[in-house]
């Protein structure tokens, strides 16, 4: 019964069965693939505008080897890709639309079964959207992280050590031949970014959900174990179709949980605060923001990765991977959820022994007593906003300054570097208009640069606050996800520069030190910026997103919620 979705395009009497049959042989196909063999989709994310996934058609053709052997028929098809480094305004603006292609493309052509090629950041949670909704039997084979860069003595993280570099840089410390030097160093094999950052964070979490084999998700892109993991994959989902093991099966609440906890684990990113709920959403599971402050107050941090650590995804998977970092929050997770392989969390995981106690600490010895995310509420965020804490100045987890407004990332831009911005470390950076309809898309623009002038004194942190998201390879005290954000009328709108705000992470606040009537009448007196887009796809995410405590899905994508 498995294979009874291609069994409807391909068999019975009618025209449209043989004409199907016999357009499909115009591939080469012998006849034999007909016979009730299970039709098994491989949505391939290559492309050549996205680095970080440029060897997924390696990827699947190992997939279609394993597919082969096990007596099914792989089919290969694209999807569109979304490559961090080159899409304006952001990748973000287009998760959506890549879960629909995803999602259309699985609902409409005769799949029993389907394997998604993902890696880079938004790539990951959009394949899963689409699969989720489309609910047809569904393996994650992520491409895999890069190898560290290499430069003079030192091992580069692509993105964390960039950004650090860069600063140097920005502060004459760097000279313009070794900044250059750096370019060709940083990134030098396929794979996605290869610290803990949103790509590492999602695929990690892909599997932690029991979405992909165990193990699968941190081998490096260029190891020979990521083809051999890829094939395995590919004989797997033929016995999942008959198995009928569907995405809904999986991701159950207790699955999401589960990754929640593995997130906090890791020191993972704080985008994924955004897109476990829009995955969820796809299931009928409404995940609240206070699912993950709840869930990181009894998670330890215990994966020593960048941005908040020191090493990098190819030390963690030399520790073991996700399967030792399951291991040892076991205790904490659901170990009774359904994977991928037939098995539970606990079948899978139970045994995994951790090779590398630098990288993967027990959970008795953490590094932090608390996950890697925080979740704020507080005058400035009635809905909510994140902190990565583990990758924040312990110093400025309390801290009351006068704030610096940008009204948008232009001004920013144009004012960061002014030797005579009025601004000391004790400033708070707020910036507006950068959510997801202000961005528009919700860019990570979260992590604004320190100003130049007190980079140059040796200033290395200071609060910020913005409706922006960041990189999950970005650090420092950045307050992300202000929801409502400013474009849409909330409180962030109504901060001026010289008013007082306060910072409490232990107390879970960020707070505009002015007078309730004060901020009404402030928000009275606003008026919405003009939109950005009046036509096309950027006019129905427009009309269409939801704030960034629901995951920013389309509300008429999302079922009703359990
Ligand atoms: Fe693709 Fe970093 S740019 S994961």
């Amino acid at each position: 019964m498995g294979n009874q979705r291609s069994r409807n395009w391909f068999q019975g009497p009618e025209y449209y069965a043989f004409a199907r049959r016999a357009w499909l042989r115009s591939e080469g196909f012998d006849r034999s693939i007909f016979e009730g063999k299970p039709v098994i989709g491989i949505a391939n994310s290559w492309s050549e505008l996205n680095n970080c996934n440029v060897h997924l058609k390696q990827v699947a053709e190992a997939v279609k080897r394993g597919v082969w052997a096990a007596g099914g028929v792989p089919l290969e098809f694209p999807t569109i890709s979304l490559g961090e480094m080159l899409m304006k305004p952001t990748a973000m603006l287009f998760r959506n639309l890549m879960a629909m292609d995803v999602e259309e493309s699985i609902r409409a052509n005769p799949l029993d079964g389907v394997v998604l090629l993902c890696g880079c950041d938004k790539t990951t949670p959009a394949m899963l959207m689409g699969a989720a909704s489309a609910d047809v039997p569904t393996i994650v084979v992520p491409g895999g992280p890069m190898l560290a860069g290499t430069w003079r003595d030192r091992k580069l993280g692509s993105g964390t050590d960039g950004r650090k570099l860069f600063d140097l840089f920005r502060a004459g410390r760097l000279s313009e031949e070794q900044w250059c030097e750096v370019e060709g160093a940083i990134a030098r094999t396929s794979g996605h970014c290869t610290v803990m950052g949103t790509a590492s964070t999602m695929t990690s979490l892909a599997e932690a959900l029991g979405m992909t084999l165990p193990g699968c998700a941190n081998i490096p892109a260029p190891d020979a174990r990521r083809l051999a993991i890829a094939e395995a994959s590919g004989r797997r989902i033929v016995a999942m179709v008959e198995e009928e093991l569907r995405p809904s099966r999986i991701l159950t609440r207790a699955a999401f949980d589960n990754a929640i906890a593995v997130l906090m684990a890791l020191g993972g990113s704080t985008n994924a605060v955004v897109h476990l709920p829009a995955m969820a959403g796809r299931v009928g599971i409404r995940i609240a923001l206070d699912a993950f402050d709840r869930i990181s107050r009894r998670t330890p941090w215990i994966v020593n990765v960048k941005p908040s650590g020191e090493h990098l995804m190819e030390d963690l998977f030399e520790a073991g991977g996700v399967p030792v970092v399951m291991r040892e929050i076991l205790p904490l997770l659901d170990a009774s959820c359904l994977t991928v392989t037939g098995r539970t969390v606990g079948e899978n995981v139970g045994a995994a022994e951790c090779l590398r106690r630098d990288v993967v600490t027990r959970l008795s010895e953490p590094l932090a007593a608390e996950g890697g995310i925080a979740v704020l509420g507080g005058n400035v965020a009635p809905n909510g906003a994140v902190i990565k804490q583990t990758a924040a100045s312990a110093g400025l987890m309390r801290h009351r300054g006068p704030a610096y407004v940008f009204e948008n990332r232009d001004q920013m831009y144009a004012e960061i570097d002014r030797e005579d911005l009025p601004v000391d470390e004790n400033t708070v950076l707020v910036m507006k208009n950068c959510g997801p309809k202000g961005g528009p898309g919700f860019p990570e623009w979260g992590q604004i640069p320190l100003p130049a002038k007190l980079l140059k004194r040796g200033v290395a942190d200071m609060v910020r606050i913005s409706d922006a998201r960041m990189s999950g390879t970005s650090f420092g005290t950045v307050v992300l996800h202000v929801a409502p954000e400013s474009a849409a009328g909330g409180p962030l709108a109504a901060v001026r520069t010289g008013d007082l705000v306060e910072l409490d992470v232990e107390r879970r606040r960020i707070d505009l030190l002015v007078e309730d009537g004060e901020i009404a009448r402030r928000l009275a007196e606003w008026t919405p910026p003009k939109p950005a887009y009046e036509r096309g796809y950027g006019k129905l995410f427009l009309d269409h997103v939801t704030q960034a405590d629901q995951g920013c899905d389309f509300d008429f994508l999302m079922p009703e919620m359990k």
